[in-house]
């Protein structure tokens, strides 16, 4: 279980996060909120790439909240950010085999002999074609690139808690449906915390969904009843929520 426990964090003067805790179970949590609502520096947060001011990260009975982003990912954190991080230089099955040596040895680049088998299997179960595997990512769709990175996530095979921030951001439809499908099989395996804006998708994947809002913890709980509460519904109506 991931517990987060009263994260506090401000860029300078602007805060992004007050006071945020909350637990994740097994299976997906979603987090929404309008834009600006510390959607991100929570999952940077929980990754290692930013230290909070104030509060800790728990997983697994371990404090993390001092740890470095490797010695983080090692105990099987793997998170997908909300900009395209992908080179340009490596073939697809190149960048995905770069999340494997995170988790055999530290810093140490040696891959394991498993590693072909692995970049397959995690590019078929993020539905990316075995023939596409030599390909450049200047060859490929938006969407190709994007279920590259998730690829390189979860390629090592020790993932247990997946982070993804807008993974379906500027995607078609049918493009949705095949994340959607995706991350049904992948939940089954680890824990999901996924950051998304479209409610109809975050809905049908999330067994329990996080609402947050300037900072803050605005609701919790099933996803249903959380976007059904009139204050947040407010938010997304744009009528101004204010913290009582
Ligand atoms: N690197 C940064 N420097 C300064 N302010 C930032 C930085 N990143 C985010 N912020 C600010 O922190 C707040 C929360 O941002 P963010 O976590 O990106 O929210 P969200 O992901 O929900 O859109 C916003 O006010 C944003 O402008
Ligand atoms: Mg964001």
């Amino acid at each position: 279980m991931l517990r987060i426990i009263d994260v506090s964090h401000a860029y300078g003067t602007v805060p992004a996060l007050s006071s945020i805790s909350f637990d994740v179970h097994q299976g997906a949590m979603g987090v929404i909120g309008p834009n600006g609502s510390g959607k991100s520096t929570l999952l940077n947060i929980i990754a290692g790439a930013m230290k909070p001011q104030k509060g800790a990260i728990w997983w697994g009975g371990a404090n993390l909240t001092t740890l470095p982003p490797h010695r983080i990912a090692c105990r099987g954190i793997s998170r997908m950010s909300q900009h395209s991080h992908i080179s340009g230089d490596l073939t697809v099955s190149e960048n995905i085999s770069l999340g494997i040596y995170g988790f055999h040895g530290g810093l140490r680049l040696r891959w394991p002999p498993t590693t072909a088998s692995l970049v397959r299997e995690a590019a078929a179960l993020c539905g990316i074609d075995s023939g596409r595997l030599t390909a450049y990512p200047r060859q490929l769709s938006f969407f190709e690139q994007r279920m590259t990175e998730l690829a390189r996530c979860i390629v090592s095979a020790s993932t247990q808690l997946l982070l993804l921030d807008e993974p379906t951001a500027g995607f078609a439809d049918l493009e949705k449906k095949r994340v959607f499908s995706i991350l049904s099989t992948l939940k089954t395996k680890m824990t999901i915390l996924l950051v998304e804006h479209d409610l109809d998708f975050i809905q049908e994947v999330s067994d329990c969904l996080a609402v947050m809002a300037e900072g803050k913890l605005l609701s919790i709980g099933e996803p249903a009843f959380v976007l059904k509460e009139p204050r947040v519904l407010d938010t997304y109506l744009g009528t101004k929520y204010v913290a009582g």
